[in-house]
């Protein structure tokens, strides 16, 4: 049995996607701490900077031909294999016009297209992974709803859990770590 225990612990593999347009921002700066103080023990952890695998536009394919997409190949498949290896996603996203910095919603347009992918089986492999987000912002916590809306919705639309979204407060970068109610919060999120 303690054989047993200490495996689930070991298999939890986190991948953060960061997906600020600049590189040590507050978002990833609130990330790492949060990972460095509350992640489970034995987790294993991969970080990805989204510009660094840069994806081409998305095309709706669904209605064209037997609306069947191709392998993806190049960043493509980095980021799909990435992610199917995950069993936890962390989009380390700052809050951009209210919403998803265009290049997390770019990789979750992708999605789309790797459900199309036949015998990939991606919707379901999603299924049962944790969705969770960290995000920096310069305004007020209430105005982050349709961040949060956008990653919990999919979440459940992807039957995947929903482990929340840890807010910071910055502009510039390092600012965040001056939130002491972030920083709070950071310690035990993973853990939550
Ligand atoms: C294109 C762009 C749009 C932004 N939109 C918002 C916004 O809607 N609300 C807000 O509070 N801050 C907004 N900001 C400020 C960032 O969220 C803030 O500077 C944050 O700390 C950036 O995080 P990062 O360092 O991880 O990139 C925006 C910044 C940029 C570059």
């Amino acid at each position: 049995m303690i054989h047993q225990s200490t495996d689930a612990r070991a298999s939890r593999r986190f991948l953060f996607l960061d997906a600020s347009a600049r590189p040590d921002g507050n978002s990833v700066r609130l990330a790492r701490l949060a990972a460095e103080s509350s992640l489970p023990a034995g987790a294993e952890q991969r970080w990805l900077r989204l510009d660094d695998h840069p994806l081409p536009p998305f095309r709706d394919l669904r209605h064209t031909g037997d609306g069947g997409y191709p392998e993806p190949a190049g960043h493509g498949r980095t980021l799909l294999d990435a992610t199917l290896a995950a069993t936890d996603l962390v989009f380390v996203a700052p809050l951009y016009w209210y919403s998803l910095p265009t290049s997390a919603k770019l990789y979750l347009d992708h999605w789309l297209g790797w459900m199309g992918v036949p015998g990939l089986d991606f919707l379901a492999r999603m299924g049962g992974s944790t969705l969770w987000g960290v995000t920096a912002l310069a305004a007020d916590d209430d105005k982050a709803g349709p961040l949060i809306d956008s990653l919990r919705l999919t979440a459940e639309y992807m039957e995947m859990r929903w482990g929340g979204v840890l807010l910071g407060n910055g502009s510039r970068p390092g600012e965040v770590l001056d939130d002491e109610r972030a920083v709070v919060a950071a310690k035990s999120f993973f853990a939550g």
